[in-house]
């Protein structure tokens, strides 16, 4: 069992500038219903998440205030107003609407962090469309999965990236358009089904009437990886916001003059709960980086724009650890809270933040499923490194058996909540039963391992299926095995989570060779590479290993826990449905 490490003590001064102070009262005192009614006070309320993340302050104080402050990778700036996101998505609503795009259908955006991106989200919202998120790194084959599942009626997307798209448009049918962002590009592509977003938003109305949704109608749509098929679309509710407004609020700590840096790509929740929803409702400042990680940069960002909150992840934050002189060139005095999520962040990490940016990193727990946060370090609680919190107000979590029967502190078991909180998704697109079967005796089942201490902290330990984790990415084996066995050379292939210092586990491949194919260092590289190249940059086996043979029940579904254990030199444990190896 973990080691419950010494606490960073809060002073009493530092408890009482934070949002919030007092977290027992609050826990008790708490209700999602107050917190609902809380926004939905002001006369122009409309509940639709794009009005109460954007539109809203743009009839307030706010109006002028900078909402975006975007530097692009090659150091281009530019900067955005609540009143401009507010008009520009309107125009990009008013597009959607023209093109006769309606309420529950879905979009999906496929571009890299730039100011369009942002501006399309929150204009689908607008006309109660469902908007779709992914990532730059997405290949062709992860783009047909989620692209033709979801039916989607239209993709944005930019010239650089247009190329992959235009090869999968075939496999497409209900794709009505392709929206292009032209942004300077030198060779924009020419295609029947493309319009390009100049053009359209030079003409059309930037007033628009923002609709009115109800509670449960979906906003984004998220896909997401298990362990077995295909990703799965989660389905979040425009309610969410209320969640994603109040953790933003108290557990980053979000107040009116703080400048607010979330290093997360919105094809990934945290990129749209904290880069777009909870965090412009709370009416911050956002700076958005387009570019890629690398220690100076990332420090000149702090420093140039004066970013006071910073929501990052372990990976990052253990590169930062081994070019820890770099800091030292910049001025990164402003910052005054920093928030970590995606992965397990290790004591270590967060005595680092104390001793070399001055302030420790608060770790915060939540999936994509669950729309928000749910777990966390708040700033008026004491650290205990290595913990990732505790459950926010309003989120009832537990430790239960397989059964959903709750367990007593410091045991092992299943991290459970209460399904009782706005921001846990509605429904998986399409597949009932595999949204029922997260549920347990009342419980939604993460699917994490983990423990409770007599103080009611939370201890992540591992996950309880095979479900990788690799810099923060959730990737699922089973789509790294399926793009592999397309590969001429390849019979069968295995996949595992390894566990790496740096990057938290890296994706390794065992792989079975077609009988007449020599087993050389330069296929490994090639297969990583195909990997990389056919399904996603980041989910590119850093090691591959050629085996005979590969563990498999008498069913015939691969073991990738003896695959594991083998690696790790442990025991392979019950082999009672393991075929003869
Ligand atoms: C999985 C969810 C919500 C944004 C994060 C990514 C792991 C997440 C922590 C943490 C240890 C963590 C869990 C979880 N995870 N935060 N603070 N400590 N593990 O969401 O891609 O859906 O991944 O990430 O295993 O189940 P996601």
């Amino acid at each position: 069992m973990l080691q419950v490490s010494k606490r960073i003590k809060k002073t009493e001064r530092q408890k009482q500038s934070a949002n919030l102070t007092d977290y027992e009262q609050t826990y008790r005192s708490f209700s999602w219903k107050d917190a609902e009614k809380d926004l939905a006070k002001e006369a122009s309320y409309i509940l639709n998440a794009a009005h109460i993340a954007v539109d809203r302050h743009a009839q307030t104080f706010r109006k002028n205030k900078i909402a975006l402050y975007y530097e692009g990778e090659n150091g281009e700036k530019e900067k955005y107003t609540f009143l401009e996101l507010s008009e520009l998505s309107s125009k990009f609503a008013n597009t959607l609407h023209t093109i006769g795009i309606d309420k529950g259908e879905r979009v999906f955006i496929f571009l890299p962090r730039i100011p369009e991106l942002y501006i399309a989200f929150l204009g689908i919202l607008k006309i109660g469309a469902i908007a779709g998120t992914l990532f730059s790194a997405f290949q062709e084959k992860a783009l047909i999965d989620r692209l033709s599942n979801s039916q989607t009626k239209i993709i944005v997307t930019d010239a650089k990236l247009f190329p992959r798209v235009s090869h999968i448009l075939k496999d497409l049918p209900h794709l009505k358009k392709v929206i292009l962002v032209e942004r300077g590009a030198k060779n924009v592509p020419k295609h029947p089904k493309l319009l390009y977003y100049s053009k359209i938003m030079e003409k059309i109305s930037s007033e628009c009437k923002v609709r009115q949704m109800k509670k449960d109608d979906p906003s984004f749509i998220l896909y997401t990886s298990g362990t077995t098929g295909k990703p799965k679309g989660v389905i979040h509710r425009h309610l969410a916001i209320v969640q994603e407004h109040v953790t933003a609020k108290w557990v980053l700590d979000l107040k009116e003059d703080d400048i607010y840096w979330c290093t997360a790509d919105p094809g990934w929740v945290t990129g749209i709960a904290y880069g777009i929803l909870g965090s412009w409702s709370n009416g911050v400042a956002a700076v958005v980086f387009g570019g890629r990680f690398d220690p100076s940069t990332w420090y000149k960002i702090i420093q140039d724009y004066k970013v006071t909150i910073w929501y990052t992840a372990p990976t990052a934050i253990r590169m930062l650890m081994a070019a820890s002189d770099v800091s030292k060139k910049y001025d990164l005095s402003n910052l005054r809270h920093l928030c970590s999520v995606g992965e397990p962040l290790n004591p270590e990490a967060v005595v680092w933040g104390q001793k070399v940016l001055g302030l420790p990193f608060h770790d915060t727990w939540w999936q994509t499923e669950l729309g928000a946060i749910c777990i966390a370090n708040y700033p008026c609680m004491d650290i205990k490194p290595g913990s990732m919190g505790k459950p926010v107000p309003g989120v009832t979590a537990a430790i239960v058996d397989d059964k959903g029967n709750e367990l007593g502190h410091h045991k092992e078991g299943n991290l459970a909540l209460r399904p009782t909180f706005p921001s846990l998704m509605k429904s998986i697109w399409r597949r009932p039963n595999k949204y029922k079967s997260y549920f347990v005796n009342g419980w939604y089942m993460s699917g994490d391992r983990a423990f409770r201490d007599k103080d009611g902290y939370y201890w992540f330990i591992g996950r309880a299926d095979d479900v990788i984790k690799t810099s923060g990415e959730r990737v699922g084996p089973f789509e790294v095995e399926s793009t592999l066995v397309e590969h001429p050379s390849v019979v069968e292939a295995g996949v595992i989570g390894k566990p790496d210092a740096l990057r938290g586990e890296i994706i390794k491949a065992f792989i079975v060779l077609k009988s007449d194919v020599k087993p050389t260092d330069a296929l490994k590289n090639e297969l990583s590479l195909f990997v990389k190249k056919h399904l996603a940059g980041h989910a590119n086996p850093r090691e591959v290993e050629f085996i005979d043979k590969l563990p498999k029940t008498r069913s015939g579904k691969i073991m990738r826990r003896v695959l594991k254990a083998k690696e790790l030199g442990l025991p392979i444990g019950d082999t009672s449905t393991l075929e003869e190896y």
